[in-house]
């Protein structure tokens, strides 16, 4: 029995999708713990490519249970058309789970969250406009709307009555927006949602883990975001609005913390960035569009371009001390492939000293310059390459060096977008 966090090291789209896949063939459940349709995990099988939002990217097997956790946010809306697509392909999705206690999305949250963003047009986030945010601030302030409210008519047109009085007051009357919401429409609407999703709806997914627990199970938390993104511990106030790191896992599905067995950090071999925010080894210009072209960097959520640099040492750090990671899993090696050199941040340098935590002050990390060596390319397609002996000796030393810096093993390396471009080490 082993129970595993996947864990996104960066700012997102490390490539946990396609990992947690892989896992998966050996997993009996696979739960999502946190975030909603901010995430966009890709699953590339064949010549097929999947784009998960909502559903754990365990669903390509059919003996896994797929949870979803009561700390995830849930646009059933979209949860729905994710079922669809998945059953039009000849997906099964009978073992989906999902909590009771998760909080659901309404459209006003993905209003205030479009309507925030335009007002802040300095510092804007530059969220996914999903109605992440707001629906996590119901959540803490005690206004929310849980998947088991909507079974519940009696609660729902009372807490829908109080949260469309407020939001619609600050919507038209803050933000200058002109809507109206019928909540008639809303209820009739979040109805039809609930009979859809009912079969697959759980009182507590803290019970299902507990006996799986019991029962020597194997367990994969699928975290989403990353943890420079975390709301604690990631580049605040740039970050999303819940905990993608792996302590995550215990609060937004109910996992003991004893149960934990391999905390597996899933890292790019270079860093993306999508949304506004500090990034220190950002590259501008033509290198980082080369980047952005082999690596196909465009957002599996909004499609938006992402931003790109050079791996960056002290948020590796930050990330494995944090999270305590026990294994790494670097992806997208190959798109490094054509480069002669390699640039690797291993410090910054602040008001001319060097250091080597990461800051967690914005406005600090901002006037910090990043600390470069550089390594020699090893210039060689590595996108069939399955065996480790087989990899060229620079990226056997790149990789040496992310090791060194995470201070934990690379315990696979992937090499391309496809299930089978996997170098088990
Ligand atoms: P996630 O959010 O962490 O699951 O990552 P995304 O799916 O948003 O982004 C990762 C992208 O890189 C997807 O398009 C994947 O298909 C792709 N990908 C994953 N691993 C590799 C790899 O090793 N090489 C290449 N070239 N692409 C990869
Ligand atoms: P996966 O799981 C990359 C970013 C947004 C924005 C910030 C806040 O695919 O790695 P939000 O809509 O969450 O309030 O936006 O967080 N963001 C992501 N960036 N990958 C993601 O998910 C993201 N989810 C949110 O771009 O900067
Ligand atoms: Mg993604």
């Amino acid at each position: 029995m082993t129970v595993t966090i996947v864990v996104g090291t960066q700012w997102g789209d490390e490539g946990k999708g396609k990992i947690t896949d892989l896992l998966s063939s050996d997993m009996d459940m696979v739960v999502r713990y946190q975030g909603g349709n901010n995430a966009g995990h890709t699953v590339v099988i064949g010549n097929k490519v999947f784009k998960l939002h909502l559903i754990p990217s365990g669903v390509f097997y059919n003996n896994v249970s797929c949870v979803i956790g009561n700390g995830v946010v849930i646009d059933p809306a979209v949860l729905l058309e994710e079922i669809e697509s998945l059953k039009s392909n000849g997906h099964s999705v009978n073992n989906l789970k999902i909590s009771s206690q998760a909080h659901v999305i309404f459209p006003y949250h993905k209003d205030l969250d479009a309507a925030q963003e335009k007002k802040h047009e300095e510092g804007r986030i530059g969220t996914t406009c999903r109605g992440i945010g707001p629906c996590y601030v119901d959540k803490y302030s005690r206004r929310g709307i849980r998947i088991s409210d909507l079974y519940n008519q009696k609660v729902l047109r009372q807490r829908l009555e109080w949260n469309l009085n407020e939001k619609s007051f600050l919507l038209n009357n803050f933000y200058g927006t002109k809507i109206k919401y019928d909540i008639e429409e809303i209820i009739n609407g979040y109805i039809g949602y609930s009979h859809a999703i009912k079969k697959y709806v759980i009182e507590d997914s803290s019970y299902l883990l507990s006996e799986a627990v019991s029962n020597r199970k194997n367990i994969l938390m699928e975290g989403a975001q990353g943890t420079m993104l975390d709301v604690d511990h990631g580049t605040y106030p740039y970050v999303t609005s819940s905990s993608p790191i792996s302590g995550g896992a215990c609060t937004g599905a109910g996992l003991s913390p004893k149960a934990i067995d391999e905390i597996l950090g899933v890292v790019k071999a270079y860093v993306t960035r999508v949304g506004g925010g500090p990034f220190p080894t950002e590259i501008k210009g033509s290198e980082g569009d080369k980047l952005r072209e082999i690596g196909h960097e465009y957002g599996a959520t909004t499609g938006r371009p992402r931003r790109c640099g050079w791996f960056d040492g002290v948020v590796m750090r930050h990330s494995a001390k944090i999270n305590g990671l026990t294994q790494l899993v670097v992806t997208k090696l190959d798109v490094l492939d054509s480069f002669d050199t390699i640039k690797v941040c291993i410090a910054y340098k602040y008001k001319g000293k060097e250091m080597k935590e990461f800051p967690s002050d914005i406005y600090k990390l901002e006037e910090c310059e990043p600390v470069y060596i550089e390594l020699p390319g090893w210039k060689q397609d590595l996108s069939k390459v399955k065996d480790f002996k087989e990899l060229p000796v620079n990226a056997v030393k790149y990789l040496d060096k992310l090791a060194e810096i995470a201070g934990c093993r690379i315990s696979m390396i992937s090499v391309g977008p496809e299930r089978s471009q996997i170098i088990r080490v």
